[in-house]
């Protein structure tokens, strides 16, 4: 497996670009609009402006914690019952999200909103592009922190795969295109989109006073 033979190198080293699967094209296709909306929404785009404040931060933070902790808890749930479609566990973004927001000193934000259902292998599939996926925005955002003098903020969150982002990407695509019957795919696509616009409206909530 390509994933075996790279997983342990770090991924300016490998860098291998494969071209998308059908799937993978799907979801890209189908959350391309929804994804904008999340990274132009106010909560998240004042996360790339040339001053982000520690409050601007940990709000983006604290919003996301109920959004993570209940998609989490639905992944692992459905994994119990079915080990062999992917093992979430050491993926879990969770408690370098609570490590964040505790060297912030911020509680989080409550979930206002009830996720997609986990219930067949597509809309596990669908979950897992859409958190999985989120690890790339995510190095994207701690590298323009950086870049803007902000990189004393805690950040375990948004590196939390380190320099291995990349592989783990390609190596959940890879089970995804394997474990995925082609006739979840509609499932898949819908919980991925029905995601994206759940944490939208979450977000919107999130930004009332
Ligand atoms: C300010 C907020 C965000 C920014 C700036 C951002 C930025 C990006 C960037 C630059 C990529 C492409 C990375 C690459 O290919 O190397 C990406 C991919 C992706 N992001 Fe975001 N993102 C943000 C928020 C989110 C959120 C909140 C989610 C969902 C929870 C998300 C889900 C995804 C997914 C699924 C992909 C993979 C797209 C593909 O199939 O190639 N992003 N994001």
């Amino acid at each position: 497996m390509l994933y075996d033979a790279v997983k342990h190198l770090p991924d300016q080293i490998t860098m291998p670009a494969p071209t998308p699967s059908a799937l993978h094209q799907q979801l890209r296709l189908a959350t391309k609009e929804p994804h904008h909306a999340l990274d132009h929404h106010p909560l998240m785009a004042r996360l790339l402006a040339p001053h982000v404040s520690r409050d601007d931060y940990g709000d983006a933070l604290a919003a996301m914690h109920g959004i993570y902790a209940n998609a989490e808890t639905a992944l692992l749930t459905y994994l119990a019952h079915h080990p062999d479609l992917f093992d979430y566990a050491p993926r879990r973004k969770l408690p370098a999200l609570e490590a964040d927001l505790a060297a912030l000193g911020r509680q989080p934000f409550a979930a206002t909103v009830q996720l997609p259902a986990i219930d067949r292998a597509g809309a596990l599939f669908g979950m897992l592009y859409t958190l999985e996926g989120a690890t790339l925005g995510g190095q994207f955002i701690a590298t323009r922190l950086r870049q803007q003098g902000a990189g004393d903020l805690p950040m375990q969150f948004y590196t939390v795969y380190g320099e291995h982002a990349r592989s783990h990407w390609l190596a959940f695509l890879e089970s995804a295109e394997q474990r995925c019957p082609q006739t979840e795919y509609p499932s898949a696509v819908a919980t991925a989109v029905a995601l994206f616009e759940d944490i939208r409206s979450h977000l919107d909530t999130c930004r009332q006073p």
